[in-house]
């Protein structure tokens, strides 16, 4: 940035023409925000994405859970300063990240699955991969493997040396949101309705703790009365918290539209889930995906391009850390 704000300087006496000067400081912040690229790692570490892949296929073959954890990393990485891979950095006694945040606390996994891939690409070609790329790509692997679609990923993010533990509490969704909340929680982040509905169906594979469900299960009427029968011994009323229920009652390790057939039904597991389908307005959008695996298959897969092109580091900002969970 220095770097940038130097050389513009030394337009504007070389030129010292405040329009041109303008137009050349756009230009150049223009080319310092460089695209992301599907072939980044082409000619510098062309073995990045099968060694990302078979990582990601051993670890979701041991737990299929795992495919889920690790999806989810990559979203509240995402939602917190943009995909920097500022979610992985590990607190210390002299910096304060983010896993401690409302919406991470005891509840993020996958960590060490993410530093295993890591030192593995690190073999293969050491100092060229960033943290924040290897999410994104086993996001997209996780997907892929239990069934849903795939795409082509964007790559060239650079690490974050930085992290921060208020935006991480004030830019994740909480599950104790009603619609409005959700829809501005992804607004800010310049994405739509129909993304958010899209993204949300995520939930069709993985798990949540009772503490996150156990209000609405006791205390909520627009909720299935079976399924509650079904969900309640294993989330007491007192205790349990961390005892885990799939988000998706029937297929809950499918990457299908399993998720919005619940939602319909009155299934959605949390609050916020049950949000997307209570008389509001992206109940049809819940309606179409329920009934169409393939549209929410083809919206999923340009949602998760579009979230994964927040705020990317690129050229020199940021590096590539050489552990995902310390900085340089
Ligand atoms: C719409 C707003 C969202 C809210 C309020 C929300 C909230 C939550 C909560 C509370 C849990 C359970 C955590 C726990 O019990 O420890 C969860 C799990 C999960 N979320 Fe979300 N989420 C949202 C959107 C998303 C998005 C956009 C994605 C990814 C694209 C995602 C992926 C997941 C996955 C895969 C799990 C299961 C993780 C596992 O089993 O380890 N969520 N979410
Ligand atoms: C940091 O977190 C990783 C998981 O990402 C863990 O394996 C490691 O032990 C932690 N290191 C320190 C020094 O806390
Ligand atoms: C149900 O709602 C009441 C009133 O808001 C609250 O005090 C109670 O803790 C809730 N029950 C559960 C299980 O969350």
């Amino acid at each position: 940035m220095i770097r940038y704000q130097r050389e513009t300087s030394a337009m504007v006496t070389c030129i010292n023409s405040t329009k041109l000067t303008i137009w050349l400081g756009l230009f150049l912040l223009g080319t310092a925000q460089a695209q992301l690229s599907t072939n980044y790692y082409s000619k510098t570490c062309p073995r990045a994405l099968f060694t990302i892949k078979t990582a990601v296929h051993k670890a979701v073959a041991a737990e299929h859970r795992m495919g889920a954890s690790l999806l989810r990393l990559h979203f509240h990485d995402c939602f917190v300063n943009g995909c920097d891979a500022s979610v992985l950095l590990n607190d210390s006694s002299t910096f304060t990240g983010e896993q401690t945040a409302g919406g991470n606390a005891g509840s993020l996994r996958g960590f060490t699955v993410i530093d295993d891939i890591k030192s593995q690409v690190e073999s293969v070609c050491p100092g060229v991969v960033s943290c924040a790329d290897i999410l994104a790509v086993a996001a997209r692997d996780s997907v892929a493997l239990l069934g849903g679609p795939t795409w082509p990923v964007q790559l060239g993010r650079r690490d974050s040396t930085t992290a921060s533990l208020s935006i991480a509490n004030s830019d994740i969704p909480s599950p104790t949101m009603d619609l409005s909340g959700l829809l501005s929680s992804f607004s800010n982040k310049g994405l739509t309705a129909k993304e958010m509905v899209a993204l949300a169906g995520a939930h069709t594979i993985g798990q949540a703790r009772c503490v996150v469900f156990r209000n609405r299960v006791y205390n909520e009427s627009n909720i299935d009365a079976s399924y509650v029968s079904s969900v309640k011994p294993n989330c007491p009323n007192n205790g349990g918290d961390n005892n885990l229920t799939p988000l998706d009652s029937n297929t809950p390790v499918i990457f299908d539209n399993g998720y919005f057939k619940d939602l319909v039904s009155n299934k959605g597991l949390m609050h916020s889930d049950q949000q997307l389908f209570n008389g509001g307005s992206t109940d049809s959008q819940v309606t179409s995906y329920s009934k169409n695996p393939t549209s929410f298959h083809a919206d999923f897969a340009q949602a998760m391009v579009k979230m994964g092109n927040l705020s990317p580091l690129t050229g020199t900002k940021g590096q590539i850390r050489t552990n995902c969970w310390k900085t340089n």
